[in-house]
């Protein structure tokens, strides 16, 4: 069922221009992503179809790539243009054919579709929509099951706990939506600590579904965080006024996962080059696995869970969020769970995902065939009781200001 809808295969920096040729692992198949002199891009099979050699470590030449076994081409589409340890006269690989994905390349992300037929068309999330000056695209490996990392996302129930830090003044967790909560005077993580019940909705969308999470403080104000789950498995945040998240969860294979986040800005350009410094420093490049895991338990620290932080995992709350998914152990047993009313966004996600496995025709899954607008991901603050209007107001402002966001239904 996933492989019916476009999936992120690799980000385009993993194409460097010396040797654009990289591994990919998508769905448990082995394949080989690549751009051929002509500057196209292919996702084949990686085992030789000759005797199964990795073709990661193919020569890029002759308008194809050539395995250096025993020099067999392929182009793009897989097609074998040359065997040429047979003889001359051989048409022997006219017969051969590699496995081979349409792909496309977006706003720093390789696109893949593995499903069948004819692929969709790419979605028209604002991810897709905004120019690549506003977005930034970056990946990580987490160790275990993509749906696991899915749903620490639909789950807005957490972040009061999980990312509080325990100095009350403290701006880093949510820092970004310091204008929004300066007018309330407090800081992200004390407005989530005075309202840790938030009262969680989730209504049907075409795309998926829409989660509005409002926490009542002190009587004074109600703040209204909306995101989204982009069926089957992409979910959008707000990151402060100005940006947004869209983030997609995809099976390297059943144990382990990618997750690939743009983001995405209204306002300004983003600053693509510090953004990626601050990510590159939790992972390692080439597969892009996190610097902490299991083995270190994830840099736990009891000193700091006393003292500065809930998790004692330091402030990086993708940490907190690769010890959520992760300390369940790669694929987690949910006989044994007990999932409660705040869970409402997973119940939704489960439920819809069950239906859609058991018939994937493409023509019946949600938000496959559908254009896709925004979906809206965004933060208000209200002092009124009718919450649907304070944040249809601010979206309204922010896409009207901005030099690219069309403008959107809110229905
Ligand atoms: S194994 Fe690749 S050409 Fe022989
Ligand atoms: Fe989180």
């Amino acid at each position: 069922m996933l492989r019916q809808y476009w999936q992120p295969a690799a980000l385009t920096e993993e194409l460097n221009d010396d040797r654009p040729v990289v591994p990919v692992t998508l769905m448990n198949e082995e394949l080989v992503l690549f751009r051929d002199e002509q500057g196209d891009l292919g996702l084949i099979g990686r085992p030789c179809p000759h005797r199964g050699v990795d073709l990661s470590f193919g020569r890029l030449e002759d308008g194809g790539l050539r395995c250096p076994f025993h020099g067999w081409l392929f182009d793009v589409s897989g097609r074998c243009l040359e065997t040429p340890a047979e003889p001359a006269t051989s048409e022997f690989c006219s017969r051969v054919r590699n496995l081979s994905y349409p792909v496309r390349e977006h706003n720093g992300i390789v696109w893949a579709y593995l499903g069948e037929g004819e692929p969709p068309d790419l979605p028209g999330l604002d991810s897709f929509v905004a120019p690549r000056s506003h977005v930034f695209a970056f990946k990580g490996m987490w160790n275990c099951n993509w749906l696991q990392s899915h749903e620490v996302g639909i789950d807005p129930a957490h972040a009061q706990f999980l990312h509080r830090v325990l100095d009350n003044d403290s701006e880093e967790y949510g820092q970004q939506f310091r204008d929004l909560v300066a007018d309330t005077g407090m800081t992200m993580t004390k407005l989530m600590r005075e309202a840790s019940a938030p009262t969680i909705e989730a209504e049907p969308m075409p795309y998926g579904f829409r989660l509005r999470t409002t926490r009542n403080v002190r009587d004074q104000f109600t703040h209204v965080r909306l995101s989204n789950c982009i069926f089957p498995n992409a979910i959008t945040i707000a990151m402060s006024r100005e940006m947004s998240i869209t983030q997609w969860h995809v099976p390297i294979d059943d144990r382990r996962s990618y997750w690939y986040s743009v983001f995405v800005s209204y306002g300004a350009e983003v600053d693509g080059r510090t953004m990626r410094d601050q990510r590159i420093s939790q992972v390692t490049l080439g597969d892009y696995r996190p610097r902490n895991g299991r083995f270190n338990n994830w840099g736990f620290d009891p000193q700091e869970q006393r003292t500065s932080s809930y998790t004692g995992m330091g402030r990086d709350i993708n940490v907190h969020d690769q010890w959520a998914v992760e300390s369940q152990g790669e694929i987690y047993d949910r006989r044994r769970e007990h999932l409660s009313p705040s869970d409402v966004g997973i119940r939704m996600h489960r439920r819809m995902f069950l239906a859609a496995a058991e018939d994937p025709s493409a023509d019946r899954l949600v938000g496959r065939n559908t254009r896709v607008e925004g979906p809206i991901a965004i933060d208000a603050v209200t002092t009124g009781d009718d919450f649907d209007t304070a944040w249809r107001e601010l979206e309204t402002i922010r896409r009207a200001t901005s030099s690219w966001a069309p403008p959107i239904s809110f229905e």
